[in-house]
């Protein structure tokens, strides 16, 4: 022991890990497989100075939030009194988050998720309460998402393909001026502003998956939605090559 150490000499008995896993382990199913880069964080206490719009919902009380660098989920184990584990759950289970790296809970009860993206930028997200409902404990957690253009509004088919995204699950992925887990609106409005038949492929792309334009990551297929839908909302992905993105 170095001796400039003046902290304890007596260390507590060691304890057995709460949780441990290796590669497909059988113990913990809910973890999934992959590598291994565990990060722990904090178990979440409600609290009256936290939002009730905004803040993790009081299902969420006592949950320990954890982390996976390298796998990219972050979820949330349920624990009982004594502590021990009840149930381990994707708090945002629509949603790769790219390489967590932190979380903490903010000011405002959010949880915030530090996480390098696909292309390796640091990213800081904002994961905030939307009307979650009762049962279960997370289904309606999503991103703190960039709001949509104002300028859409004023296409009424801007805004209908805008309507569509915003039902589906693309806003899951794709933000506007942000690289998130799929590349930016506006930069594949940009990237096919003069390509006469993007209108076709993209929307072949998003009725059918696919991947290796943007990068490794793959957008998978869209069979909840016809043709025409499929157009109307890659037409406004389109339209944004003619707006400004607000910085
Ligand atoms: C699970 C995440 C995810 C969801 C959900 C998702 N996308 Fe994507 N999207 C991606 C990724 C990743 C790419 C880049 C694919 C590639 O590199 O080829 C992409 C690419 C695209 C592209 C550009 C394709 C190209 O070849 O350049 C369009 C247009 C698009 N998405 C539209 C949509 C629409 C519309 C929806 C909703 C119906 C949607 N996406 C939902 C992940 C997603």
């Amino acid at each position: 022991m170095h001796q400039g150490n003046t902290g304890i000499r007596e260390l507590p008995p060691a304890q057995p890990p709460l949780i441990w896993y290796e590669g497909n382990q059988d113990e913990f199913p809910e973890l999934g497989g992959g590598g291994e880069s565990a990060i722990a964080g904090p178990i979440f206490r409600k609290n009256d100075t936290y939002s009730k719009k905004l803040g993790l919902p009081d299902r969420f009380d006592g949950c320990w939030l954890i982390a996976e660098y390298a796998r990219g989920w972050v979820k949330a184990v349920e624990l009982n009194d004594k502590g021990e584990i009840q149930k381990i759950r994707p708090v945002l289970p629509t949603l790769r988050l790219g390489k967590p790296t932190n979380l903490k809970i903010g000011p405002k009860g959010r949880l915030h998720v530090l996480y390098y993206t696909k292309d390796d930028k640091g990213v800081l997200a904002r994961v905030e309460n939307k009307g979650a409902t009762e049962g279960s404990i997370a289904p309606g957690l999503v991103m703190g998402l960039e709001a949509p253009p104002r300028q859409l509004r004023k296409s009424k088919e801007a805004w209908a393909g805008y309507q569509l995204m915003s039902k589906s699950d693309c806003l899951n992925c794709h933000q506007w001026t942000r690289t998130f887990v799929a590349p930016p609106y506006f930069e594949i409005a940009e990237r096919y502003k003069a390509d006469p038949s993007a209108l076709e492929t993209l929307t072949q792309k998003v009725l059918k998956g696919g991947v290796g334009v943007w990068g490794q990551i793959p957008m998978l297929p869209h069979p909840q939605h016809n043709e025409k839908q499929a157009r109307t909302m890659v037409e406004t992905i389109l339209y944004l090559s003619q707006l400004k993105p607000k910085k």
